[in-house]
């Protein structure tokens, strides 16, 4: 069946990897990219299929009622698959309104219009909502994030998402919109933005430039494959139930500072290096005020009800990450120009 769906933040890291899978899976579909390009959308995540017929690209911010109206109406949409989000925890403790207006006020505006443009039949429409596990906030030493774990945030950015997640279970309680979310860990590999700490470490390795580890460097992250994320997505979205939560996890838990000497271990090789040469380069800073201890997902509902695992092992998409970054350093150059060093600066110097 042909669909209309609106992705947004598709040019961004994960939403990238969404509408490639999508354009070129379903040539039946017509994919419609809503970005507003923020410093972390980028068009050259996109530059292998922006030609393809059935891939639209439509710069719009969510915030912007009336160009969601006008985007709808044109593309007879029928779908919603929404990624579009500040993303950065650092960011959100900076300037935590900038995470409620586009994570709250957007998706609630965002639910606003499809519920208005789909009212005559609600039912025949999905909307699904793309979340993360920091929604439930901190693990111990052990245990595992399951659908039914309680909302805990501790950041801006997880109380701005956790927020979004009520929103939608709202409109759909309320209104009987067919809505689906995912909460997702870790993800990492290509197009991935160097504020985060894989590509962040990658950059700095290639520039021999300090590696900085917040606190005790014991933090720990479940990490997955974004290609096998986006996987995810296409399954949930086909074949996840209304109304539920899916939670997606890597089966991949790793503390920080182990990571990241697994990182300097590979990018020594690969870059030919001496054993030992980039671990000289970690360097502990200040903590991140707030900092969740350990994440880690359990995926036993959608492996069993949708039959999704990951398909590479961590050695290996890391491996396949690194390669890219390494292939594509114009990309890497062009968004660590300008406004980003400013961002370093401010982010980093005086910790
Ligand atoms: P990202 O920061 O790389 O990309 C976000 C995209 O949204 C960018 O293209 C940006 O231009 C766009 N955007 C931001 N504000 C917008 C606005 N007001 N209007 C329209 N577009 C806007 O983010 P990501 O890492 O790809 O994450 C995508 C989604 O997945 C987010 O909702 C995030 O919460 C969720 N998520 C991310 C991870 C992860 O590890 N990165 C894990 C779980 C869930
Ligand atoms: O769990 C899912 C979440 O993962 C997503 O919802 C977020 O959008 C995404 O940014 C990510 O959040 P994290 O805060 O876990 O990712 P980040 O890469 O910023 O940090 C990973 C860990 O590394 C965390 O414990 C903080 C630490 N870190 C991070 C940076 C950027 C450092 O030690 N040094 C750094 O410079």
């Amino acid at each position: 069946m042909s669909k209309n769906i609106i992705i947004t933040g598709g040019a961004g890291f994960i939403g990238s990897h969404v509408v490639r899978l999508f354009v070129n899976k379903y040539p039946d579909y017509t994919i419609i990219n809503l970005d507003a390009l923020t410093y972390a959308g980028n068009l050259e995540n996109l530059k292998d299929i922006d030609s393809k017929p059935n891939y639209k690209f439509v710069k719009a911010n969510i915030l912007d009622v009336p160009a969601i109206e006008k985007i709808f109406d044109e593309y007879h949409v029928t779908d919603v698959i929404h990624l579009a989000a500040e993303s950065h925890v650092d960011r959100s403790i900076v300037s935590p309104l900038d995470f409620v207006y586009t994570n709250v006020i957007g998706t609630v505006n965002l639910l606003n219009v499809a519920k208005t443009k789909w009212a005559a039949n609600l039912s025949g429409h999905r909307f699904y909502h793309i979340s993360t596990d920091e929604v439930y906030g901190s693990l111990g030493e052990t245990g595992l994030f399951t659908e039914t774990t309680p909302y805990d945030p501790n950041s801006p950015y997880s109380a701005s998402k956790a927020s979004s997640d009520h929103f939608v279970r709202a409109y759909r309680e309320t209104y009987h919109m067919q809505t689906v979310v995912s909460n997702c860990s870790n993800n990492y590999g290509p197009y991935h933005f160097p504020e985060k700490l894989i590509p962040l470490f990658i950059h700095n390795i290639i520039q021999k430039k300090p590696l900085p580890v917040y606190g005790d460097g014991l933090y720990t992250r479940d990490w997955l494959y974004v290609k096998d994320h986006a996987l995810a997505i296409d399954l949930v979205f086909h074949e996840g139930k209304d109304g539920e939560t899916y939670n997606i996890g890597g089966f991949n838990e790793w503390k920080n500072i182990d990571l990241v000497k697994l990182l300097c271990a590979q990018m020594d090789q690969k870059l030919g290096n001496a054993k030992g040469t980039s671990e000289q380069l970690i360097t502990y800073i200040k903590d991140r005020p707030g900092h969740d201890r350990r994440y880690a997902i359990d995926a036993t509902k959608i492996n069993k009800e949708l039959g999704w695992k990951p398909t590479v092992t961590f050695e290996q998409g890391l491996s396949e990450t690194i390669d890219w970054f390494l292939q594509n350093s114009s990309w890497l150059e062009n968004v660590t120009s300008g406004n980003y060093q400013n961002y370093y600066q401010s982010m980093y110097n005086n910790r």
